[in-house]
């Protein structure tokens, strides 16, 4: 049987884009759509290139009606996956697909997550912190921001002279190598 996996993003959608690339090359695994909550997100057209299916919601769809979950059902999703999601999961989906959605955050929880803290906002706060080191944290998801159990984190230096925008770069740089494998590990253990 072919695994069924769907990723939502709010943004840009770099790591959306590597995990499906890299999925690709893995046989009876397919990215069956990409969910988005935002029309001018950068991820819409990085799924075009891929050909493969958007869907874009609205807040009261996605948090007064159950219609993304019932859709997902019906697509026999296996695995969802958060890359740059900044919506919180309404509970009545965590609950349909339990241990079944995971998220990457950019930096090492249980530091530096939690409600506000996303893209630069981390990064600035791990520099104004005089942290040594940052990373990435691959954790499942539950009804609270960035508090799910953790499946896999990595680690990278910060130099007393990194700036915010130095730090970014280096963790991108682990979620683009890790988050794709780490996926397809998860996939392969269903
Ligand atoms: C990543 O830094 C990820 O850790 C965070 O949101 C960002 C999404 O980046 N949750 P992109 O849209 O995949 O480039």
């Amino acid at each position: 049987m072919t695994k069924q996996i769907a990723i939502f993003a709010s943004g840009s959608g770099s790591n959306a884009e590597k995990i499906a690339e890299y999925l690709t090359n893995i046989p009876d695994v397919e990215t069956t759509l990409i969910l988005s909550n935002n029309p001018k997100a950068g991820v819409i057209d990085r799924a075009r290139r891929l050909h493969i299916p958007v869907l874009l919601f609205d807040r009261t769809t996605f948090y007064e009606s159950n219609q993304v979950t019932r859709l997902l059902q019906a697509q026999k999703i296996d695995l969802i996956v958060l890359a740059g999601f900044m919506w919180l999961m309404p509970s009545e989906l965590v609950q349909a697909f339990p241990d079944r959605i995971v998220n990457i955050h950019p930096a090492l929880l249980p530091k530096f997550g939690g409600k506000g803290m996303y893209g630069h906002f981390v990064h600035e706060a791990v520099v104004a912190a005089g942290e040594t080191e940052s990373g990435i944290t691959i954790h499942y998801v539950n009804e609270h921001y960035d508090e799910g159990q953790i499946i896999f984190q990595a680690s990278c230096p910060v130099a007393p002279t990194d700036s915010p925008e130095d730090v970014a770069r280096h963790v991108q740089k682990l979620e683009h190598e890790h988050y794709p494998r780490i996926v397809a590990e998860l996939v392969a253990a269903m």
